[in-house]
């Protein structure tokens, strides 16, 4: 049984970004000029190329370049504040939401410029799909969460067919032996684990191609984490996944290549065994051997 909900203090103190300052990039130890390692995957699904963004004035991310190959899942480490989950919100332009904010840059998805004007972002957000830190079921039953997208995007010919969907969506998302007789509570009744493993389902139920997951543990108890990360092992067969982490174990034990962001950079990129036990840049050895973080 899972008995912890979300925990509430664990949240607002990762909302509580740390600032690195302008006197401390100026030494030289935080200088580098290319990202090391190999930004290329094998087989990309999206490629991203020269990306900045910017919230107003203030420059978030600076001119990173990355591929995230399919069937991989990528993590994307890094101190408070260094611009994870901004380079994240890229990939399906969840950034257009914030004012003030702009995204500059080549970002594709198999082939497809997902800024052009043509891109419509609910359909792109269907294909590239999110997992955010706090569990957010829509105040609807079980059933109608995960049937919401399928039913918008015209998924299912019939109610049968709606009902397969949203069995073998709470199915992949491990959580169908845990509610398929409480279909009609509603979503926020389950556990805080059981809701994240809820909007997993969600996310699943629309066929993305991409899962973009916002460090989706972060809320909840060892047992639904150990739990979630299973099941992303597992969506690896047939999603491409990024997640962001502030956890470097959780890093190395769910993905196979990891990204270390800093300031707003991508300083290293590479095999995750590799860059946890070698890694090359000296900001990355000082995260991962817990000098700042
Ligand atoms: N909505 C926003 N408006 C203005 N600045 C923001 C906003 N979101 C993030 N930032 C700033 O952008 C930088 C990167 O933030 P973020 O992407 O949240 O980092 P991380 O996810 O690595 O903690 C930080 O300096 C943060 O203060
Ligand atoms: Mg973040």
């Amino acid at each position: 049984m899972e008995t912890l909900a979300v925990n509430e203090a664990a949240l607002e103190a990762l909302d509580q970004t740390v600032e690195i300052t302008a006197d401390e990039m100026d030494k030289p130890e935080f200088k580098f000029d290319k990202t090391v390692g190999s930004i290329h995957s094998e087989n990309p699904r999206m490629v991203m190329r020269n990306v900045n963004v910017h919230y107003g004035e203030k420059q978030a991310i600076h001119d990173v370049s990355l591929d995230i190959g399919a069937n991989e899942v990528i993590a994307m480490i890094g101190p408070s504040g260094c611009g994870k989950s901004t380079f994240l919100r890229c990939m399906n332009r969840m950034n257009d939401t914030i004012e003030n904010c702009t995204v500059s840059g080549d970002i594709k998805l198999d082939d497809v410029n997902i800024y052009d004007k043509k891109q419509d972002v609910v359909t792109l957000r269907a294909r590239v799909g999110m997992v955010f830190q706090k569990p957010n079921p829509f105040p609807k039953s079980i059933y109608e969460n995960v049937a919401y997208g399928p039913r918008i995007h015209g998924l299912a010919g019939s109610k049968a067919q709606l009902d397969e969907i949203v069995r073998n969506s709470l199915e992949r998302a491990g959580l169908w032996s845990e509610v398929k007789d409480r279909l009609d509570a509603p979503g926020t009744s389950l556990s805080g684990g059981q809701q994240q493993r809820l909007c997993i389902a969600r996310t699943i139920a629309v066929s993305p191609e991409v899962i973009l997951m916002d460090e989706p543990c972060s809320a909840l108890d060892p047992i639904a984490t150990a739990k979630i990360e299973e099941l992303i092992d597992e969506l690896r067969q047939n999603f491409t996944i990024a997640i962001v982490t502030h956890s470097m174990q959780q890093a190395a034990r769910v993905s196979q290549r990891t990204a270390y962001f800093h300031l707003g950079y991508l300083v290293e990129v590479g095999e995750t065994s590799n860059l946890f036990t070698n890694p090359s840049h000296k900001l990355t050895e000082d995260y991962i051997t817990g000098r700042f973080g």
